[in-house]
C-alpha cells in the first residue's frame, strides 16, 4: 500500500509518501524527487540498529553513495554539542552542495537533522524519513527544524522544507508503546481542532489502530500529515493560523516543566493539556460537557493520561506565563469549537478561568 500527498508550497513543494514496507522504495522515491546522489544518513544507535543497514543496502543498492553519521539517543543531545558533531562528520566525508542529507529517526533526529541541512554550506536538501509515530504525523512535516538550547527548548531553528518525506508505517513495530500513544495525542489533536469525521472515525478504528493494522494506521497518519499540510500550507512561518497545531500545548508544556523532562513524554502532557483546552472551552460556552467527555475517553482509550498533575494553581500560572506562545504578557489559548473546529483566544484573567476547571478535573 502506498498513498502519496503533497505539501504545497511554490517552489518548496514536496511529496509525502506514506505507506507498509516502503523503506525498500526508499531510493525509487529519492530519485522521484531529484535528491542528490551523494547522501549523509543521520541516525541514532537506537533506529540504526533496527533498520540502518537495511536502509544503507537499500540506497546502495541503486548506487546511491551513503554513509551513516550516528548521534546518540535522547532529547537531551537535541543540542548544539550534537550539531557540531553532524558538521565534522559531513566535513570530514568531504560533503559538498551537490549531496543531501537523510534523517532516518524520531522527531529528534528529524529537527537536528534538517537544521543541520538548513545551515551546511549555507542549505543543502534533507529528506526526513521518521519512525516515531510523532515524527509521522507532526515534526516531519513542516519545516521547523532546529535544537535546543540549555535555557528553553527548540531556541535555535530555521524552516527548511524537506525535499521528501517518506512514512513507513512498519517501524511502528518496534517503538515502545507509550510512544507510539504520545503520538496518537497529536492525532486526536488533528481531529479535535479541524476533522470531526476523522475524530469519529479514530474513535471507531481505535482497536486496529492499537493493534498496529497496517490499513489503519496508514489511514490515520494519511489524514494527520493532510491536515497539517494544508495549516502548514496556508501560515508557513506560524504567523497566524499555524498556531492552531499548539492547541493543547501552552498547558502541556506547563506540565512538562512541572514534572521535569523527561518524566512525562511531551504527547502524554498534550493529552493532559487538551483536555484542560477542553474545559476551558465548555466555561467559555465554546463546546459541550459531552464534548469534554468524548475527547477525555478517547484519548484514555489509547493509554494517555488526562488528569493533570498536582502542582497548585500558582505554579502553573507561572510555567504558562513562561511559556513562548504568552504574547505581550496575555495569554493566547487554542479552544475547541465542538469537536472538529477550533479558534485562538486571548485569555485576560487566566488565573479565574484555571481555577474554575482544574479542581474539577484534579478529583478525578
Ligand atoms: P525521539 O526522536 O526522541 O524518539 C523517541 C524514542 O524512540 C527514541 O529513543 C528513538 O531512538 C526511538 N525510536 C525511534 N524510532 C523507533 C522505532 N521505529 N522503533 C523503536 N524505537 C524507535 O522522540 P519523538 O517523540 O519522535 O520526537 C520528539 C521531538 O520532536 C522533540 O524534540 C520535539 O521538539 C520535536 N518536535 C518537532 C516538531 C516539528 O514541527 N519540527 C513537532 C513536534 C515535535
Ligand atoms: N508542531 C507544530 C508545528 O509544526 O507548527
Amino acid at each position: 500500500m502506498l498513498e502519496k500527498l503533497t505539501v504545497g508550497l511554490c517552489e518548496r513543494s514536496y511529496p509525502i509518501w506514506i505507506g507498509d514496507g516502503i523503506l525498500d522504495r526508499a531510493a525509487e522515491a529519492l530519485e522521484e524527487a531529484g535528491f542528490p546522489r551523494t547522501i549523509a544518513v543521520i541516525s541514532n544507535p537506537t533506529v540504526h540498529a533496527l533498520y540502518g543497514q537495511h536502509f544503507l543496502d537499500v540506497l546502495h543498492g541503486a548506487n546511491l553513495k551513503a554513509s551513516v553519521i550516528l548521534v546518540p539517543d535522547g532529547e537531551e543531545h537535541k543540542n548544539l554539542d550534537t550539531l557540531k558533531t553532524i558538521y565534522d562528520g559531513l566535513i570530514e566525508k568531504g560533503l559538498d552542495r551537490s549531496s543531501g542529507l537523510v534523517a532516518l529517526g524520531g522527531g529528534v533526529i528529524g529537527d537536528i537533522t534538517g537544521f543541520a541541512a538548513a545551515t551546511y554550506l549555507r542549505g543543502i536538501p534533507y529528506a526526513q524519513f521518521p519512525t516515531t509515530l510523532l515524527s509521522q504525523v507532526d515534526s516531519s512535516v513542516g519545516g521547523k527544524t532546529g535544537v535546543n538550547h540549555p535555557l528553553g527548548k527548540n531556541l535555535i531553528g530555521a524552516f527548511y522544507q524537506p525535499l521528501h518525506v517518506h512514512i513507513d508505517v512498519n517501524t511502528l513495530s518496534t517503538l515502545p508503546r507509550r510512544e507510539f500513544a504520545a503520538g496518537m495525542a497529536e492525532v486526536v489533536k488533528y481531529g479535535i481542532i479541524r476533522d470531526r469525521s476523522f475524530f469519529d472515525w479514530l474513535s471507531a478504528a481505535r482497536g486496529g489502530l492499537q493493534s498496529l493494522e497496517c490499513d489503519a494506521l496508514v489511514q490515520a497518519v494519511k489524514r494527520s500529515c493532510q491536515i497539517k499540510a494544508n495549516v502548514v500550507e496556508n501560515d508557513e512561518k506560524e504567523s497566524s493560523l499555524r498556531a492552531i497545531l499548539n492547541y493543547g500545548h501552552t498547558f502541556g508544556h506547563a506540565v512538562e516543566t512541572l514534572s521535569g523532562y523527561g518524566e512525562v513524554r511531551h504527547g502524554e502532557a498534550v493529552a493532559i493539556g487538551m483536555v484542560v483546552a477542553a474545559m476551558i472551552s465548555r466555561e467559555l460556552g465554546l463546546c459541550s460537557r459531552d464534548d469534554v467527555a468524548v475527547i477525555r475517553d478517547l484519548l484514555a482509550s489509547f493509554n494517555l493520561p488526562v488528569n493533570p498533575p498536582a502542582f497548585s494553581l500558582d505554579a502553573f500560572l507561572a510555567a504558562m506565563g513562561r511559556d513562548k506562545k504568552v504574547k505581550a504578557g496575555v495569554l493566547r489559548l487554542v479552544l475547541n469549537r465542538g469537536i472538529g473546529d477550533c479558534l485562538i483566544r486571548e485569555v485576560a484573567d487566566p488565573e479565574a478561568l484555571f481555577g474554575a476547571v482544574l479542581p474539577s478535573l484534579s478529583q478525578k
